[in-house]
């Protein structure tokens, strides 16, 4: 099936049809998968660090997926990026490299691996895609999406163009490549102020949340003119009115909160960055008694090495990053599925657009 946000090939763009991944890296079987006396052994300094976020009564089935995909990937050559929103089990048990999108794309970028297997939405994979281009890059379900990445189009892009000539358009990394490809530079959460304040420009279109836009708007001189119908599904629905009234749950709460909720939510909060900035705070800040005001399994990741921290968990589910679970990770390896591929004529503008937002921020 094939979404909005994936990227279309255009018949004949490409010069000659390459073998697809299952014929080029070649399929295994599928490695047995029983929890006999002897893997519950040998994981067991495993299960005793995540303990605290695993009820003993799941590990059963999620350790010979643990065991399998970490054998697999190494006899494959293949590399698990995840991101912060994973489940416990693969953000702990299987990820090579962790983070928020910035993060995951320099990653992407510094790989050596022959295979990518992208544990995260389907523009994640695509960007690790674009800055590889001759590797093989997996995305376990690509109906993994977003709604920031679905509420925009590359002709809406070349409508703003149109209706604001001459302002930069600087689109945040949650758009498909075809999006990118229109675009000037690319953004994250983590780097947004710098990129916009980077062009120079006094009016800079930031697309397509237009909930970062008007953050950004706020921390900077720049104006920064937002695209209305892009919002994300999850970070929408907190409002400020249910930030105090947890802080009157739980005097000396700390809250803090990801720059994808709306203005009011941030201006209720003690601080504000992307998934990896909010991860650092709570090292650095060590609090009695913190809210993640993001999406669910942050809290559960970040729990594990920080025993001493209370969570108070509100939180939203996002429901495409929770379509990747250890059984489909392990089929990616298995089959070689699902492969990411990205038309060349929209790979190299988007990948220009990618590559500008990493060179500023080195
Ligand atoms: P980060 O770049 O902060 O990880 O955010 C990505 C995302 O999709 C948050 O909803
Ligand atoms: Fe997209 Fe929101 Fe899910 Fe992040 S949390 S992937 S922005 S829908």
């Amino acid at each position: 099936m094939t979404n909005s946000f994936q990227t279309q090939v255009t018949p004949g763009a490409s010069p000659a049809p390459r073998p697809d991944a299952a014929a080029r890296h070649g399929v295994v079987g599928m490695p047995q998968l029983d929890y006999t006396a002897g893997l519950a052994k040998e994981m067991e300094p495993l299960y005793e660090r995540v303990k605290t976020v695993i009820p003993p009564v799941e590990w059963p089935f999620f350790a010979p997926y643990i065991k399998a995909i970490n054998t697999l990937k190494k006899q494959r050559g293949a590399v698990i990026l995840a991101h912060n929103y994973m489940t416990p089990e693969i953000f702990h048990c299987v990820a090579d490299f962790k983070g928020d999108s910035l993060q995951l794309a320099r990653e992407a970028a510094r790989s050596d691996a022959d295979i990518i297997v992208q544990a995260g939405v389907h523009f994640m994979a695509e960007t690790a895609k674009l800055l590889n281009p001759d590797k093989t890059v997996l995305i376990p379900d690509s109906n993994a999406g977003c709604s920031l990445a679905e509420s925009i189009t590359a002709q809406d892009v070349r409508d703003l163009r149109r209706k604001y000539p001459g302002v930069p358009v600087v689109t945040y990394v949650n758009t498909s490549a075809g999006v990118k490809a229109e675009c000037d530079i690319c953004c994250t959460s983590s780097n947004a102020v710098q990129v916009v304040e980077s062009l120079g420009a006094p009016r800079v279109l930031l697309v397509p949340d237009r909930f970062l836009a008007a953050n950004v708007n706020n921390q900077t001189n720049v104006e920064v003119i937002p695209y209305e119908p892009g919002r994300c599904e999850v970070h929408e629905q907190f409002t400020a009115g249910e930030l105090d009234d947890y802080r009157e749950m739980h005097p000396g709460l700390k809250i803090i909160a990801h720059p994808e909720c709306t203005p009011e939510v941030l201006k209720a909060a003690d601080f504000a960055g992307s998934t990896s900035g909010m991860i650092n705070w709570v090292q650095d800040n060590r609090p009695e008694k913190v809210m993640m005001v993001t999406e669910c399994s942050m809290s559960d990741n970040v729990a594990v090495e920080n025993p001493d921290v209370e969570f108070i968990r509100p939180c939203n589910l996002c429901p495409y990053m929770k379509m990747i679970s250890l059984k489909n990770i392990l089929d990616s390896l298995v089959y070689m599925k699902e492969e990411v591929t990205i038309d060349p004529a929209v790979a190299a503008p988007a990948r220009e657009a990618v590559e500008r937002m990493i060179r500023l921020n080195g």
